[in-house]
């Protein structure tokens, strides 16, 4: 489902690309003006409010609902059950086919919907409904060997299921040094700022047209999800997502609220909003998948690599098979004559995971730079040189060139950097008191992934321009560098160029997800501008007062199969400081070195790799849910439970890129940098705490309990 890779051999344009520009809506933002879907100062008259009723069993069927006593609470308009709600058409995404039947697949599963005049009105309803259930045995506990484990044609990304080269295991057996180890990330939930949110009303007599305000990265996927829920033509449905308060994958796809949003408001003739609170997140919109992995590397006494395997399980739901593809970097990273990869998936009755900031790339990286830690210490090699030792002329796991790969140019960056050179490598000797301090790297990989998109340029008369797509900017600043593009391609200065998104009536656009945003929208509008400039050119005479407009469709050039592997590449490195006291471990500095293809906006990548590398630290330290095995259920379900990090967790953060030209990409000569950050930097701090202290912890998060 996520954007597939391809090629191009435009070069890139020049403009005002490059400079570093504030966010064009951040006045808005910091001053309450923009936005959001379910914002208070746009609550139209007879507004409605629904709140979900969870199942709280973990496997079985409702038997019963009753809603008399709901019904009879102040203010309650409606309860909608299995047996009442309206009758969808065909979900693509089962997990959007919400109170259609009586199955209740994990705990957590919608079963009943109230709607009230209040939040607290519907609130309260959904308290007072009483469900029965038929309950069975429920299996949530994912382990390797698991009998209904099977490895999958496909793991997410669209990725071959499993991967072999030469025979890994006879090389593996046969070389001199070997690592062989397990490690294991635990789920893991989204969690954006802005909780998923939609509000729906249906407009006209009989109700012909749905308008839909959504949190989501992607409102066209929206629409087609509800036109077909509702058996509505496309053009009878408006999605809007204007501005968006984060969403790391869990709104890449649409989600079950914004369909009960919609059901709400035709059931009961009103607008309606929904916002999910904050506990029902982490059952209905996704989470990471843990990952159990096994690594068995090959190496000669030099370092060189003869066999790379990485195997990996992982569970899925009963509904729907997602598969992180977590073995996947290991076809990117490293030379190795002998490879095997795979995928390993058991489908149990918990809630379907999804995407989550670097899908795959997150959870296996931490695995496979921790194994190559691990190997470097048992080779008593710098674990830098080891990289550079195993950098691939080709893409180990396709053969095919890279458009541009500068690992080693990061790590070497890196180094100087973070005063690596001066670097002890004995683990567990720089103490200061209670406190232990060490330093670790890690290598860090994202592909290079775009999707077609339409956007459309028109120029007024008196010098002005409004270019249109329908792009989300859930917080990364692709509002404004969509404008800078324009800008570049028109010639025109930044503040005569207006930028329209998030919303269907604009040119038709792919989610922001995959980082491949700025890319696939900035393809379209890029090419829009430069029609509209030959339109111009044309011209003669004063514009028309509806100005001249030229539109553009990326979908020949974004999906031609590539001739290049094309990944965006990274160096991640972290000094930490263990108390062997608390067994807590601080993070005192993390650098990251980026290439990245060009860097459009200095200000807002900067502030998406640091994001990226808070998000890597609290995988490392913090962050974690736990699939109680009683329940069904996980246990950490709000903030207060599930520990991002606060500020006074996070230390000095500090990315930079090098200069990378690659004209394989697109006419920006941009490769995504939402993820990355995140990527090399849990394995990073996990090679720290085993420099500082000597001891190799394999399971994340490392929290005092496993530190001590
Ligand atoms: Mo990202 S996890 O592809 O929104």
């Amino acid at each position: 489902m996520r954007p597939t890779a391809a090629t191009s051999t435009l070069a890139p344009a020049s403009g005002s690309l490059g400079a570093d520009t504030a966010r064009l809506e951040g006045r808005d933002k910091v001053t309450g003006t923009a936005r959001y879907a379910t914002e208070q100062a746009h609550t139209p008259p007879g507004c409605a409010y629904a709140w979900p009723v969870p199942a709280t069993v973990a496997r079985g069927r409702v038997t019963a609902v009753d809603t008399a006593a709901a019904l009879a609470l102040p203010g309650v308009l409606a309860v909608l059950t299995p047996d009442t709600a309206p009758r969808l058409g065909h979900a693509e995404d089962p997990t959007l086919a919400v109170l259609q039947d009586h199955r209740v697949p994990h705990r957590g599963w919608f079963v009943a919907l109230a709607v009230a005049e209040t939040p607290e009105q519907a609130r309260a309803a959904a308290g007072a409904v009483r469900i029965s259930y038929a309950a069975e045995p429920h299996d949530v506990a994912l382990t390797a060997g698991h009998p209904d484990g099977y490895v999958p044609e496909t793991a997410n990304g669209g990725e071959a299921g499993s991967s072999r080269r030469g025979d890994p295991e006879a090389a593996f057996d046969a070389a001199p040094v070997r690592i062989d180890a397990a490690y294991r990330v635990p789920p893991l939930h989204n969690h954006p700022m802005e909780p998923h949110a939609a509000f729906a009303h249906w407009d006209g007599d009989r109700a012909e047209h749905l308008t839909v305000y959504d949190s989501s990265q992607g409102a066209n996927a929206v629409r087609t999800a509800l036109a077909q829920l509702f058996g509505l033509a496309e053009g009878r449905i408006t999605v809007i997502s204007e501005h968006v308060g984060g969403g790391f994958g869990s709104k890449g796809t649409p989600r079950p609220h914004v369909v009960l949003a919609a059901m709400a408001a035709r059931h009961t003739g009103r607008p309606v909003k929904l916002a999910l609170p904050r506990r029902q997140l982490s059952a209905v919109v996704g989470h990471r998948a843990p990952t159990l992995h096994r690594l068995r590397l090959g190496a000669e006494r030099d370092g060189t690599l003869v066999s790379v395997s990485h195997e990996v399980a992982t569970h899925t739901s009963r509904i729907k098979e997602f598969v992180e593809q977590a073995a996947v970097p290991a076809r990117v990273m490293y030379a190795s004559p002998h490879s095997l990869t795979s995928h390993r998936v058991t489908p149990l009755d918990v809630p379907t995971p999804s995407w989550m900031r670097a899908p795959g790339e997150a959870p296996g990286m931490y695995a496979l730079e921790s194994a190559m830690d691990e190997l470097a210490v048992e080779l008593g090699m710098d674990p830098i040189d080891l990289r550079v030792r195993n950098e691939p002329v080709t893409e180990p796991g396709s053969g095919l060139p890279f458009s541009s790969r500068h690992l080693v140019e990061c790590l070497r960056e890196g180094a100087r950097r973070f005063g690596w050179g001066d670097r002890d490598p004995r683990p567990g000797v720089r103490r200061e008191g209670d406190l232990l301090t060490g330093t670790g790297v890690a290598a860090a990989t994202y592909p290079v992934l775009v999707a077609p998109s339409t956007a459309s340029a028109t120029a007024h008369p008196g010098g002005t321009f409004t270019v249109r797509v329908n792009a989300t900017d859930i917080g990364t600043g692709a509002r404004t560098v969509l404008a800078q593009i324009a800008a570049g391609a028109l010639g025109a200065a930044l503040s005569a160029v207006r930028v329209e998104i998030g919303s269907t009536r604009l040119p038709a656009a792919p989610l922001a997800g995959g980082s491949s945003g700025t890319a696939s929208w900035g393809w379209a509008v890029h090419e829009a501008c430069a029609a509209l400039v030959d339109r111009l050119a044309d011209h003669h005479g004063a514009l028309p007062p509806e100005g001249l407009t030229a539109t553009a469709d990326t979908t020949e050039a974004a999906s031609a199969a590539p001739a290049f592997a094309r990944h965006a590449f990274g160096a991640h490195f972290a000094e930490v400081q263990v108390d062997t006291v608390t067994g807590e471990v601080q993070v005192r500095r993390l650098l990251g070195v980026y290439a990245a293809g060009r860097i459009l906006n200095p200000r807002t990548a900067r502030s998406q790799f640091v994001g990226g590398m808070v998000m890597g630290l609290g995988m490392a330290l913090t962050e974690h849910s736990t699939m109680d095995p009683a329940f069904g259920d996980f246990t950490e379900a709000d903030l207060a439970m599930y520990h991002v990090p606060a500020h006074a967790d996070v230390p000095d953060v500090d990315a930079h890129w090098i200069d990378e030209e690659d004209h394989y990409l697109n006419p920006m000569g941009s490769k995504g940098i939402g993820e990355i950050g995140i990527v090399g930097t849990p394995a990073a701090i996990g090679n720290a705490v085993h420099h500082a202290t000597g001891v190799r912890l394999r399971h994340l998060p490392l929290t005092p309990d496993r530190v001590l």
